[in-house]
């Protein structure tokens, strides 16, 4: 019997591969760059699952190139890279990485809010460019305590929640929004529910842990960005568009806002030429808020496992879209 397909849009971790070659044909995307749409089509024409990154684009157009499609393993928690709809119609399993990143993502969170606060990045810049002339100055780079601030989380799911728990570490204290409350949540970390106004009227750090969907595209626009404090920064691992980065560049500019810290961007990788990238007031990184090797070593064996269920005929531990 000829081996079942599955594609895998990128080198992914090793543990991953392992698992799924020991039952499947494995066709590997080995280039570091992403593999066109015209590749993807092509590659999973007879393809039973294909495994894919945020960066991927699998519209109803993909889905539809690939007639023993049964599955499509996402290696993030995110999966607005996928036409959800378009899968369900076809009865394709649609599964992601949830819990393996939590703490990943929430660090990297944390880590990038102490960069902006403390300006991690500006003082190593300085250094290396031979500023640093005087020994030590009671005024030199001044940064924002955490202890005693507020932490304003927008989405408290598991990561959200994560990145607030630190918080709490810090000594700072939380309040949250959500459509829902969280109870638990509230108890464990004292956290206060409230309107995201409030929230953004309050928080000497905002932090978003939103997915992207039509209700959170340009949710921190220039009217939302106006709420915040002179002295409060914005913190995002979520998505890019969830932030309108024009409304950002210019409440950076006029420091209406005291700075950002993001790892992802409205379009990715982001052009060199983006305005945001000529303020001293913002950290950056290129989306690796989950790159640690236990982490993704995690998430590629999550996705080869569920990619064995459904093509052994049974129920995937990950569903975001079923049967
Ligand atoms: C990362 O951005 C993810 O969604 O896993
Ligand atoms: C995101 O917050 C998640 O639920 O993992």
């Amino acid at each position: 019997m000829t081996k079942m397909k599955v594609f895998v849009t990128r080198e992914i971790l090793p543990e991953g591969l392992e698992i799924l070659r020991k039952n499947f044909d494995v066709d590997v995307w080995t280039e570091y760059a992403p593999p066109s749409k015209e590749i993807i089509k092509e590659r999973i024409k007879d393809a039973d699952a294909i495994l894919t990154m945020l960066s991927d684009k699998i519209d109803a157009e993909i889905i539809n190139s690939a007639p023993k499609l049964k599955i499509i393993a996402q290696l993030a928690v995110g999966y607005d890279n996928i036409d959800l709809k378009a899968a369900k119609e076809r009865g394709i399993y649609v599964t992601n990485t949830p819990d393996a990143l939590t703490d990943a993502s929430a660090d990297f969170s944390f880590a990038l809010m102490m960069a902006i606060s403390r300006r991690v990045v500006e003082a190593d810049k300085y250094v290396r460019a031979g500023k640093w002339k005087v020994a030590w100055h009671p005024s030199m780079m001044l940064g924002a305590p955490l202890r005693g601030t507020t932490m304003g989380i927008i989405g408290a799911g598991r990561i959200g929640q994560a990145m607030a728990k630190r918080g709490r570490g810090f000594d700072m204290r939380i309040l949250y929004y959500n459509r829902s409350a969280k109870p638990e949540f509230e108890k464990e970390c004292g956290a206060k529910r409230v309107e995201l106004e409030e929230l953004l009227k309050e928080s000497d750090f905002v932090s978003l842990h939103v997915p992207l969907n039509d209700q959170t595209r340009g949710l921190i626009n220039a009217e939302k960005l106006a709420l915040m404090k002179k002295t409060a920064y914005l913190i995002s691992n979520a998505r890019g568009p969830v932030i309108e980065e024009k409304a950002l560049y210019e409440a950076l500019k006029n420091h209406k806002i005291a700075g950002a810290a993001l790892d992802v961007f409205c379009t990715e990788p982001t052009p060199a030429d983006n305005p945001l990238l000529e303020l001293d007031n913002i950290v950056v990184a290129p989306h690796i808020s989950s790159a640690n090797t236990v982490t993704r070593t995690k998430m590629s064996v999550m996705n080869a496992e569920d990619i064995t269920a459904v093509l052994m005929g049974k129920e995937p531990k990950n569903i975001v879209v079923g049967k």
